[in-house]
């Protein structure tokens, strides 16, 4: 068993649980035509990110790393007609393939993209949640020798959850069709 099973899994979840989605489709589809990396959440990961935010009522989100805007759709969904994303995207050319997803899918009024973002935590309300992706990394955050960017940040994102009171946090490990890797989910008391 290993990644053909899990991505055989992942494509049965999507299929069962999600189905076809012209718009979000259409945003992988664009994205890869444009020549973005394949390193979207993936469907299940999506509907994950979804659902966190209609459970908590989430009406503002927060994103850092727009990529092609696949998961800025499933979040746009979320938050209602009232409701705003805003997402920050580091690369200019990414950022305009997502702008043209995002406004492909209905919700250019919904999605706002400034250029930097410094500290998630202050402006996120007692009750909200924080959601890091990709922090385990083939299990580099376990490696100290690791130099691989990623685990470096994991660990020290795990080294400042520590001491840090405000937030409740767990990391799930997962298994899918981007291989071994996981996400930390935070709540801020
Ligand atoms: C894994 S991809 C995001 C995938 C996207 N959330 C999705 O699931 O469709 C990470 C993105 O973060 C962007 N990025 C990296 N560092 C950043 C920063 N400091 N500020 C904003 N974006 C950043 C990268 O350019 C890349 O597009």
């Amino acid at each position: 068993m290993g990644e053909d099973t899990w991505t055989a899994v992942d494509e049965y979840i999507a299929r069962q649980l999600i189905g076809e989605d012209a718009a979000l489709d259409a945003a992988l589809q664009s994205s890869a035509e444009a020549g973005l990396p394949a390193i979207a959440v993936s469907p299940p990961q999506g509907k994950l990110l979804h659902l966190l935010a209609r459970s908590i009522g989430a009406r503002s989100v927060l994103e850092i790393g727009t990529l092609g805007g696949y998961s800025t759709i499933w979040l746009a969904r979320a938050v209602g007609q009232d409701g705003h994303v805003l997402t920050l995207e580091a690369d200019a050319r990414y950022a305009e393939v997502a702008r043209a997803n995002i406004a492909r899918a209905g919700f250019a009024d919904t999605v706002e993209t400034p250029e930097y973002f410094s500290w998630a935590l202050q402006r996120t309300r007692s009750g909200g949640l924080i959601v890091a992706d990709n922090v385990i990394r083939d299990g580099a955050i376990v490696d100290p020798h690791s130099e691989n960017p990623g685990g470096l940040a994991a660990r020290r994102l795990h080294e400042m959850l520590e001491t840090e009171p405000r937030v409740s946090a767990t990391t799930i490990q997962t298994v899918g069709l981007k291989g071994y890797d996981g996400f930390t989910l935070m709540l801020v008391d």
